[in-house]
């Protein structure tokens, strides 16, 4: 039987050999399968996100469907992958996301700052904490669990530090240090007890709900590490920053979709590419998932049921919807995206099956067309079945949800009418020009890490 402690290691697949490619196709080729897990800019690793699609998706569109200097738009954007591969790539970008976790991670992503800086601004961040007179934190049994005394001290003084001003006021340094940190919060310890998280043995990619978590630390006798978070914040940055930053800033708005694409933030016929991907139909909940970094982010208790955290999320997001509601909302969206695309503007919309348990998966993305696509001012280029190895699906590692992923998402390829947009397989470029340009020094802190 596979122990909590082991599944935790084996639901931690940020890092694959370098070698293997990821063992999916789609029904018009490999695509992007044909490149390797780990393909993609440095930066995308600040922090796992439950139902994520990876860098080499967004690439693969980017590349297929916009030029440099094109507007690409990404209105649920979750940890920020288009925002930073489009930029890197030299297309203009604008992110947008309701989650307070997902909009921290898009804006790091579409404007960084220099390493140098962000180093500076966490060297005045430990003085202040230095000077400080720590006593014991005030925080819920659920967060006091998973961490050593020292560590939650530092913890707690630098989420205080963050949450002097709103999260939309934040500055790049600050919005990089709290990314970073968000990745680092929680994750499995390596074979001979070292890690790189902060807390004890856990899954990375979700939060597992506190009653769970307490379970497992009696039963198995886990013990959090003594961390020293300023330290482990710095070689975490220096990981993100393996890799030149190029490209102009890009914008990230905390709105609701529908309301931003229809809204004069952005212009009529002005989105050459939108690359995105809705909540699924009740599979995911993006507050349980990350209830403790969005701890961390100033929301409280989103792990408990009636905890007033997960109600704010709960209420903001379109996670829990039925059929006939979420219809509507993906209506509204893509009736934003119509507005906002330009004459030859293409728009791929990822979206996964869902099954409920014991009956066959629906088609979401055929099903949703079928029913609102005349209604859109849109039309369908292609739709792209996009088939994944079963084990490297996020979220089917998460069984507490209602509906259930499937190993299939399906992309919706959407023009406006007449456009000259094509469909099929297109040569894509995948060199990668800023790999390994980061500053020598990010590098050799890692060097002495290894
Ligand atoms: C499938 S995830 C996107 C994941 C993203 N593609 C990635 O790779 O990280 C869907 C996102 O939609 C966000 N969301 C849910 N309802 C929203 C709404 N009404 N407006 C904007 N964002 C919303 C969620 O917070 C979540 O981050």
């Amino acid at each position: 039987m596979t122990t909590a402690v082991e599944w935790s290691e084996d639901a931690f697949f940020e890092a694959p050999e370098r070698s293997s490619i990821d063992g999916g196709t789609t029904s018009i080729g490999p695509l992007w399968h044909g490149a390797s897990p780990r393909w993609g800019h440095s930066m995308h690793t600040m922090c796992s996100y439950h139902g994520m699609f990876p860098a080499k998706l967004a690439h693969y569109f980017i590349q297929r469907y916009s030029q440099p200097g094109d507007l690409v738009v990404d209105p649920f954007s979750g940890r920020g992958t288009v925002a930073l591969q489009a930029r890197v790539e030299g297309r203009r970008v604008i992110g947008n996301d309701l989650s307070p976790l997902a909009y921290v991670l898009s804006r790091a992503k579409a404007a960084p700052p220099s390493w140098s800086s962000v180093l500076e601004k966490l060297a005045t961040v430990e003085r202040s904490y230095r000077r400080a007179t720590a006593g014991d934190p005030d925080v819920s049994n659920d967060i006091r669990m998973l961490y050593h005394p020292n560590t939650l001290r530092q913890l707690t003084f630098i989420r205080s530090h963050l949450l002097k001003g709103a999260l939309t006021a934040w500055g790049p340094q600050t919005l990089m240090i709290a990314g970073a940190l968000t990745g680092i919060m929680h994750g499995a310890h390596r074979r001979d007890g070292s890690s790189q998280y902060l807390s004890i043995s856990m899954p990375n990619t979700f939060s597992m709900s506190p009653t769970y978590v307490a379970k497992f630390i009696e039963q198995y006798g886990l013990v959090a590490p003594d961390q020293n978070v300023f330290e482990c914040i710095r070689d975490k940055v220096a990981r993100l920053y393996l890799d030149a930053i190029t490209g102009t800033d890009g914008v990230v708005f905390a709105e609701d979709a529908a309301v931003l694409l229809s809204s004069r933030a952005i212009k009529r016929r002005s989105v050459d590419l939108v690359v995105t991907s809705p909540p699924y139909l009740q599979v995911v909940n993006y507050g349980t998932a990350n209830w403790i970094r969005l701890w961390l982010l100033g929301v409280d208790e989103v792990g408990r049921d009636s905890g007033a955290g997960r109600k704010t999320i709960n209420a903001a997001l379109d996670h829990r919807h039925t059929y006939a509601t979420y219809r509507h909302f993906i209506l509204r969206a893509l009736v934003g995206i119509e507005r906002v695309l330009t004459k030859n503007g293409v728009a791929a919309i990822v979206i996964g099956d869902v099954a409920d348990p014991g009956k066959e998966a629906v088609s979401l993305a055929r099903k949703i067309w079928d029913d609102v696509g005349g209604e859109t001012g849109l039309e369908l280029l292609e739709l792209i079945e996009d088939d994944l190895p079963v084990d490297k699906k996020v979220s089917r590692i998460w069984g507490d949800t209602k509906g259930q992923a499937t190993d299939r998402d399906c992309i919706l390829v959407l023009t406006r009418p007449g456009s000259n947009a094509t469909a099929g397989v297109a040569i894509v470029d995948w060199d990668e020009p800023y790999k390994d340009a980061g500053p020598d020094a990010a590098h050799e802190r890692l060097r002495r890490l290894s």
